[in-house]
């Protein structure tokens, strides 16, 4: 109805004159409503003509207007075709001019402009269609349909609406009109269209347009992809965390356990700078993703450290009373040990802060020294913790692993104060003569460092990565053999030898602690089982060949879970007996060898020292007939080596005294052997039984095989001091031996063996001649 109206009115004034308001870069189409601004004075009057009457103006673009600043625009400078519009609104400015809105009503060709009372006035015509509606024009109509549908869809300036409405219209010049209004075009394509009297024509240019407004949208698709492309590949990893985050949380694995490490930080007693270290890490571990390496590094990192007893001590029982009790409580003997604990405890007690030594005992296997550590451990009131170097060969194991490796490990003894749980224990470092070296490095010389007062205050686990103070504790270091141990740490230590145990001393411990034991182990109560002393004798001497007390401790544990049979089995008392012994451990290994005891030519019983303790060594000679040769066997060091040469060239050069023939040595070769040839020996002690081994064999008398000889000769015939004279006595004693010969300088361990010399003779001799004279028997007939 109402555009009837308007038609009408515009019908109307075509062929009048009505006021022209020039349009600058905009060219307004019919239905179009366009806000204008308008400043210049004529054209005001203008329109405060046309709102007296018809309130329609004749819109007109203004051609290659470029001046920005000017305000007027020439007449000549117009286009010649505008369009009628009418007024909707108007508003002033504050600033001077007005604001009109208008609304394009339809086309319209200037006839005649000219400016009438001031205002610039235009006589009008309208501009119709040239052509009527034809076959080209429905086809176009299609066209336009159809790709306004994909406009709408893919461009932003188009709305779904703008389709829909298109749809709905029929009429080719109404279609024209409609999409003209809301194009963005040039002002110069604009005004072309504007003027295009062919309606076909003004389709096909609407279709270009439409083509172009497809093409720059899929542009702008593709630069919004491309962004948003960009975009995701950087926010995508932050937005997959940010939801692993809430699946966590959704899970109840809240990433809490950060704030747990944080708590413990704070409560746990650290070194300022330490603290402050681990507070850096936890930061890191906060910003780094959990699920990263570095965060499980840095986690395990942080939790290791927080594992550790800082500041925490155990107090020091320090009552001498209590000490001893539980030293006697736990072994027996060991006087000397147990006095050297003592003095340690008295020291604490007077000076809380002195330096702990570093003791290592050192002996035969099964003499106590492990259970000797535990029982210091237990006496002083402290944690325990027992670390084994046999075997350890890589330095990493004591300094620990770089972080960086994989699967890194702090070292063990970051390790043993995590489990012992203080900061002062007691660590028994087991075996350290056995530890190794290769191309890993050199653990003994990390192991310098730990047991050095001046150096472990401030010791640095490569794994830890921070100084951590290891003074507070005391070292207790086992081994069998102290001379493999490297100087310089041997010189760290106050080495205390366990030496091994007589017979007597063995029934005593087996009396005190051994049986009792056995008994806890198998269940037995001691109502229900004797064993006496004289069968405990018949044990050691017939099932065991040792110094310690560890085959002993295995032999009546033997018995008594044989016992346990056979008190579940008859209920009955069981009595150990001399005669029912090999009934519990089978027929005896060892025999008594008195009856083998045989004086034989060239065999000799040598004694050595071991890291099993003391041992007899029979050394064997033999002549044959050969052109002088010395034969060494029996795998021989080159000190051992080295000793048969020397008897031998003392044995030649005293031929005379012992009337051999210059023959023997140059027609008969002679050939020393070392049984149990499969173990390696060494050493210079066996000097003199060598010596008495070739003379023997040179000429031809036998030896006492009841006496037992060390010793070391030098070229001429001196006897020289060895060690392990205790160990060696007490081997000579088991192997029943009536006689032992020791050299003269030994003298001064007469005191430490003064207890152990019952049932056997001790001779002392400072010459090889003293040795013969004993030992070489007549030729027998
Ligand atoms: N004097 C003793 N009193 C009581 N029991 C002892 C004594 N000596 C050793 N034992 C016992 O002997 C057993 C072996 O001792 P331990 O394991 O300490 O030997 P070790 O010297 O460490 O030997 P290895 O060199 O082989 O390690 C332990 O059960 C220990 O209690
Ligand atoms: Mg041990």
């Amino acid at each position: 109805m109402e555009t009837n109206i308007k038609n009408n009115l515009v019908k109307e004034i075509m062929s009048q004159t009505i006021p022209v308001v020039p349009a600058i870069d905009v060219i307004v189409f019919p239905h179009m409503i366009v806000p204008l601004l308008v400043v210049d004075e004529r054209i005001i009057q203008g329109i405060n003509q046309a709102l007296s009457g018809q309130k329609l103006v004749l819109l007109l673009s203004a051609k290659n207007y470029d001046d920005e600043n000017s305000q007027e625009v020439e007449t000549e400078n117009l286009y010649k075709v505008g369009t009628v519009a009418s007024i909707m609104r108007v508003i002033n400015v504050p600033e001077g001019g007005i604001k009109i809105l208008i609304q394009g009503m339809c086309r319209a060709a200037v006839e005649n402009i000219q400016t009438i009372d001031n205002i610039l006035t235009a006589q009008i015509k309208p501009v119709d269609f040239s052509n009527e509606e034809n076959e080209e024009t429905i086809a176009l109509v299609k066209n336009i349909k159809e790709i306004s549908s994909q406009l709408s869809m893919t461009s932003q300036s188009f709305s779904p609406d703008f389709h829909t409405i298109l749809t709905k219209m029929q009429n080719p010049e109404k279609i024209a009109e409609f999409i003209l209004s809301h194009l963005d075009l040039e002002t110069n394509k604009a005004q072309e269209l504007l003027e295009q009297k062919d309606l076909n024509n003004l389709l096909e240019g609407i279709y270009q347009e439409l083509e172009k407004e497809i093409s720059v949208a899929q542009v702008q698709e593709r630069i919004r992809n491309h962004t948003r492309d960009a975009i995701n590949k950087s926010q995508n990893e932050f937005y997959l965390r940010e939801q692993l985050k809430s699946i966590k949380k959704e899970l109840g694995e809240n990433d809490e356990d950060i704030d747990v490490l944080r708590d413990e930080l704070e409560a746990k007693q650290l070194p300022e700078k330490i603290r402050a270290e681990m507070n850096k890490q936890l930061n890191k571990l906060e910003r780094i993703s959990p699920d990263s390496m570095e965060a499980t590094v840095t986690r395990n990192h942080i939790e290791w450290v927080l594992s550790l007893p800082w500041g925490s001590y155990t107090q020091d029982n320090l009552d001498i009373v209590h000490a001893k009790k539980v030293l006697d409580e736990d072994h027996y003997g060991l006087a000397e040990i147990k006095e050297r604990i003592l003095d340690f405890i008295s020291v604490k007690n007077l000076k809380k802060d002195s330096p702990s030594p570093i003791l290592c005992f050192t002996g035969a296997p099964g003499v106590g020294k492990t259970s000797l550590g535990k029982s210091i451990a237990r006496a002083l009131g402290r944690n325990f913790y027992r670390i084994s170097l046999g075997g350890v060969k890589d330095e990493s194991e004591i300094r620990g692993h770089r972080r960086t490796y994989v699967g890194a490990m702090p070292g063990r003894f970051i390790q043993g104060i995590k489990k012992a749980n203080s900061m002062n224990p007691v660590i028994l470092i087991d075996e350290l003569d056995k530890i190794g070296s290769d191309f890993r490095g050199d653990p003994s010389a990390a192991m310098l460092e730990v047991l050095d007062p001046q150096q472990n205050q401030e010791f640095y686990d490569n794994y830890l990565g921070i100084p951590f103070d290891l003074s507070n504790i005391l070292f207790i270091a086992t081994s069998n053999d102290i001379s493999t141990i490297s100087a310089p740490l041997r010189d760290r230590m106050e080495i205390i030898e366990l030496s091994g145990y007589t017979t007597e001393e063995k029934i005593a411990i087996a009396k005190t602690h051994l049986i009792q034991e056995a008994l806890a182990d198998s269940g037995l109560s001691e109502t229900e089982f004797t064993l006496n002393e004289a069968v405990l004798e018949d044990i050691i001497t017939c099932y065991t060949r040792e110094s310690g007390v560890r085959n002993l401790s295995q032999q009546i544990k033997k018995i008594c879970s044989k016992a346990a049979r056979h008190f579940v089995e008859k209920k009955e008392i069981i009595h150990i007996t001399q005669e029912n012994l090999e009934n519990y451990l089978g027929p005896k290994r060892f025999v008594d060898e008195l009856t083998h005891i045989k004086n034989m030519v060239g065999i000799t019983n040598g004694l050595a020292w071991t890291s099993f303790g003391g041992e007899v060594l029979k050394i064997e000679a033999l002549m044959m007939p050969g052109t002088g040769k010395l034969i060494l066997t029996g795998q021989l060091g080159d000190v051992m080596k080295e000793s048969a040469q020397a008897a031998m060239s003392y044995a030649r050069s005293h031929a005379e005294e012992f009337l051999i023939g210059e023959e023997r040595f140059t027609k008969f070769d002679l050939h020393i052997h070392v049984p149990a040839g499969a173990t390696p020996k060494d050493g210079p002690s066996a000097g003199i039984t060598m010596l008495t081994s070739i003379l023997s064999a040179l000429t031809n008398r036998p030896i006492d095989a009841s006496c037992a000889m060390t010793g070391e000769l030098n070229l001429r015939g001196e006897v020289m001091p060895i060690g392990g004279v205790k160990e060696k006595l007490l081997a000579a004693k088991r192997n029943h031996m009536s006689s032992i010969i020791l050299p003269e300088q030994n003298k001064n361990d007469y005191l430490t063996i003064k207890d152990l010399t019952d049932g056997i003779n001790v001779i002392w001799v400072s010459h090889a001649n003293e040795v013969l004279d004993k030992v070489l028997l007549p030729q027998s007939a």
